[in-house]
């Protein structure tokens, strides 16, 4: 794809002039050293940058409250108590879900637990859960609890994968040997998807297929995924799909969360659901019934009222990704990633070692070696915001909402340099 003619800073530049999407870096603020020098964003995979419209659509809020009250729930352009319903669509599109699929609501892991609730229901026979060999450490002990909380002793119920190279990076046959080894066991399959440290995506629909051959339910954890990769989760038949936006979806930290619930689960009154207020027939939930009836779809996972500030926070960044186009967004990522790969291999051979396979998504992990943490510290001086997992990774992203070719060609040259 890229040759000897793309190493130049001259090249990296004609790539951002060609760049359909080159405006949108223009709607981003980003951080700045004590000079008041820009710096060069590499850690979206992380925090995503603050959409600088994003204070107006607060602002609004904040406004509304003023103004307006108790009555802000029902009043005003965008009401509080349908408030979430404004996101669905433009967030289904993101993971190619229905929106029926779809809600956003609470936090990442407080949705895992909801969904291992209602999808982790282990037998005598059938009780294990099949995760990655390099999970996020919450989503371990996510997956501990849950399997204790059951009676379940984790050492016997949580099975990972084994790779075989020192690079984490795991094939797909072990992948598919680990499933039909423990297909008789195994309860559920619950996959990071982008591996948060290997940069590793797994093939959805294979693992699905294989899964349900063997009556397995499948979830998958898309907080390295969503707003990254191309997703098309009702199409492959997940059953069930948790995110966070604060990383790719740029809703500022801690934003509020998203949650898929596959249609053929969505209306199933035999599934097993914790139950509140906002997961009730809108028709009738003011009436204050007694008891639960179920609003049918994800929304049946609400519990609570959300919060109204994370949710415009996150709205304003979806309406950022519906102008820029999801299928633009990825094309572009799959180049600038590409180009990011390139010039590592190029300029930094022998000593970085890119891990992430081909077209995985936009976060790319390097094998840094004998380097510590303190290689970060070093390119935090020299302008550059990147990341480190322990022991020698460094993780950076260039996004395409908002990187351009040049960050890449300029962070690359710092690396070279060092
Ligand atoms: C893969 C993965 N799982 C779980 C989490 C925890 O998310 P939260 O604190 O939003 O529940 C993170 C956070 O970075 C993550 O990357």
């Amino acid at each position: 794809m890229f040759s000897s003619n793309d190493l130049t800073l001259e090249a990296a530049k004609k790539f951002d002039r060609e760049d359909k999407l080159k405006d949108f870096r223009e709607k981003f603020n980003f951080p700045k050293d004590e000079n008041g020098k820009e710096l060069l964003y590499f850690t979206g995979h992380s925090l995503g940058l603050m959409p600088k419209q994003t204070q107006d659509y607060l602002d609004h809020e904040l406004n509304a409250w003023a103004n307006l009250g108790v009555e802000g729930h029902f009043k005003g352009k965008f009401p509080w108590m349908p408030y979430h319903e404004f996101l669905t669509e433009k967030m289904a599109t993101i993971v190619g879900g229905k929106p029926s699929e779809v809600v956003v609501m609470n936090s990442l892991t407080v949705n895992l637990h909801l969904m291992l609730t209602s999808f982790y229901r282990p037998t005598k026979e059938r009780f294990k859960i099949l995760i990655e060999n390099n999970t996020f450490p919450s989503d371990k002990y996510a997956v501990d609890s849950q399997a204790r909380f059951h009676g379940h002793d984790p050492s016997e119920a949580i099975v990972q994968f084994d790779p075989q190279s020192h690079d984490m990076v795991v094939s797909d046959e072990e992948i598919e040997k680990t499933i039909l080894e423990n297909k008789d066991s195994l309860a559920l399959i619950m996959l990071g998807n982008v591996n948060y440290l290997s940069g590793q995506r797994f093939n959805f629909e294979k693992i699905v297929k294989l899964a349900h051959d063997n009556n397995i339910m499948v979830g998958f954890n898309l907080a390295h995924g969503a707003g990254n990769i191309e997703l098309k989760l009702h199409d492959w038949n997940v059953d069930f799909a948790v995110w966070c936006s604060y990383k790719y979806l740029n809703s500022g930290p801690g934003g509020i969360a998203g949650c898929f619930v596959h249609e053929d689960h969505g209306h199933d009154a035999n599934i097993p659901r914790f139950e509140g207020w906002w997961g009730h027939k809108k028709e009738s939930r003011f009436k204050m019934p007694p008891t639960f009836e179920p609003i049918g779809g994800a929304e049946t996972w609400q519990l609570s009222n959300p919060p109204i500030f994370q949710l415009a926070s996150l709205r304003s960044s979806l309406d950022l990704f519906s102008e820029a186009g999801i299928s633009n967004l990825q094309e572009k990522s799959r180049h600038l990633t590409s180009y990011f790969k390139f010039l590592i291999n190029q300029k930094c051979k022998g000593r970085f070692q890119v891990m992430t396979p081909e077209d995985c998504g936009a976060m790319i992990c390097v094998n840094t070696g004998e380097h510590g943490k303190n290689l970060v510290d070093d390119f935090m001086n020299k302008g550059v915001i990147a990341d480190f997992r322990e022991p020698n990774i460094l993780r950076a992203a260039p996004v395409s909402m908002y990187n351009s070719y040049e960050d890449v060609y300029r962070f690359v040259e710092i690396m070279e340099k060092h």
